[in-house]
């Protein structure tokens, strides 16, 4: 039987020396043996509790930026004027059924949900809304892209996310709210319409992800109010950080760094510099880098949220699908190292980065180094190793200070991460201050 109940009190006492060790990122609850973190009310973790499972995600930045190709802050970055934008929409044609596509890319690399922008800070809304016909079926595409996206998603299994952008650049009140009382009121009651709309008209709505609430603070935006309508109309989601209250989750952007007091994260990156399409921008990320970042999420408790942008004909860029198959492949050998992973502690290594279920750690190797691995200041007796890719079992000899896995191929066995399962008689945790002090030397002379 795994033990998930783990709590950070049994991981610091378990290790030889507790100022050795790396802070852990949250603590998690021991006490109701819930692995989950304890910040969380009661109500969060029946929200959040199929999220904490899922662990990887797709963002999908798609609107009338797609169409001009030179990133979704053009319009501000470039003072494009507003008469100007609006004319992208001309060349905004998603082909029927690339909402699909999306989806089946989505769940063939492991991910379990999807986060799409129903409405960039170019005020562009991508559903059939009756408060603007500044739309997806009024122009552009003349269709209901949202209803194609829930759909999409829904056939393949996947949840369902919403992303809305409180600020607007587009709406003659989006920056005049922040000095005109009048002006204010029409544009929150314009925003708190348009949430609406979207968590009344799509059914189950698993997550809404606010973004940017400039230029107004959470009195302004009567986040308060917008939440309580949120909830109402789907008492089952889950909401993010970003219209000034705390919400459900956090969202560290372009970085992995857990939340701190046990508080639900999510880190969201792109997979080249942009997250609208840009035609341009070649600074694609390898799958070994996917596959490492989501690795040090999972193993800190969050989730991985991964972008990509589509062209304007809904066709997501060759690079992306390239190293999404990648990364999909390899989770179809690994994927359970990353489900079901607990907090795990041990980090050190200059060729390989950890996950952890119950007893067991899985080291994953991405600077394969040939025939032997080792891991230092392992502090659990290792019971048994084995390749998670072929199934073969690796030999070992253990000391107080080393692991030592020998016996290895020359070759990696996997790309582009090769994991090795290692059994541990308990939670393994790692000190390696204790092996620089405690590890023999030799005296001078001797
Ligand atoms: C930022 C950017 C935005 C992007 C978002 C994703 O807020 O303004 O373009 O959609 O991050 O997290």
């Amino acid at each position: 039987m795994m033990d998930t109940s783990i709590s950070r009190r049994k991981l610091l006492m378990g290790a030889a020396s507790a100022t050795a060790l790396t802070a852990l990122p949250h603590a998690a609850s021991a006490e109701d043996g819930d692995p989950r973190p304890h910040a969380e009310t009661s109500d969060q973790k029946r929200r959040l509790a199929w999220w904490h499972q899922a662990k990887f995600g797709m963002f999908i930045h798609f609107g009338l930026y797609s169409a001009h190709a030179r990133h979704e802050w053009a319009m501000e970055d470039e003072a494009i004027p507003v008469a100007e934008y609006e004319k992208f929409a001309d060349f905004y044609k998603p082909k029927p059924g690339c909402a699909r596509e999306w989806a089946r890319l989505a769940k063939s690399t492991g991910m379990k949900y999807m986060v799409l922008t129903t409405k960039h800070h170019e005020g562009f809304c991508n559903w059939d809304t009756k408060l603007t016909n500044y739309n997806s079926v009024h122009l552009g595409p003349q269709r209901d892209i949202v209803r194609e996206y829930v759909d999409a998603a829904r056939a393949e299994g996947l949840r369902v996310g919403f992303y809305y952008s409180l600020m607007d650049w587009h709406h003659p009140d989006g920056a005049r709210c922040q000095t005109d009382a009048a002006a204010r009121r029409r544009f929150v009651d314009y925003t708190h319409g348009l949430i609406r709309e979207l968590l009344t008209n799509y059914g189950t709505i698993d997550i809404l992800w606010y973004d940017v609430a400039w230029p107004l603070d959470a009195a302004g935006w009567e986040s308060e109010r917008m939440n309580k309508m949120v909830f109402e109309l789907q008492p089952n989601i889950i909401v993010n950080n970003r219209n000034k209250l705390p919400g459900d989750f956090s969202t560290p952007e372009q970085k992995i760094v857990a939340e701190e007091g046990g508080r639900a994260w999510e880190s969201c990156m792109t997979l080249n510099g942009s997250w609208g399409y840009q035609r341009a921008d070649d600074s694609w990320k390898s799958a070994k880098t996917v596959v490492r970042n989501l690795i040090d999420c999972a193993r800190d408790g969050g989730n991985y949220l991964l972008n990509i942008g589509p062209m304007a004909d809904g066709s997501v860029p060759i690079e992306s699908v390239r190293v999404l198959n990648e990364v999909g492949a390899w989770m179809r050998t690994n994927g359970d190292t990353i489900y079901r992973s607990d907090l795990c502690q041990p980090r050190r290594s200059n060729y390989a980065s950890f996950t952890r279920t119950g007893n067991t750690l899985y080291m994953h190797v991405h600077y394969w180094p040939g025939s032997d691995v080792s891991i230092g200041g392992l502090q659990a007796k290792a019971l048994s190793a084995k390749l998670l890719k072929t199934g073969a079992p690796v030999t070992f000899t253990q000391d107080a200070y080393r692991l030592h896995l020998t016996g290895l191929p020359e070759h990696a066995p996997d790309s582009p991460v090769t994991t090795i399962a290692i059994e541990c008689d308990k939670v393994p945790t790692q000190d390696n201050i204790f092996v620089r002090k405690n590890r023999p030397r030799r005296g001078v002379g001797v």
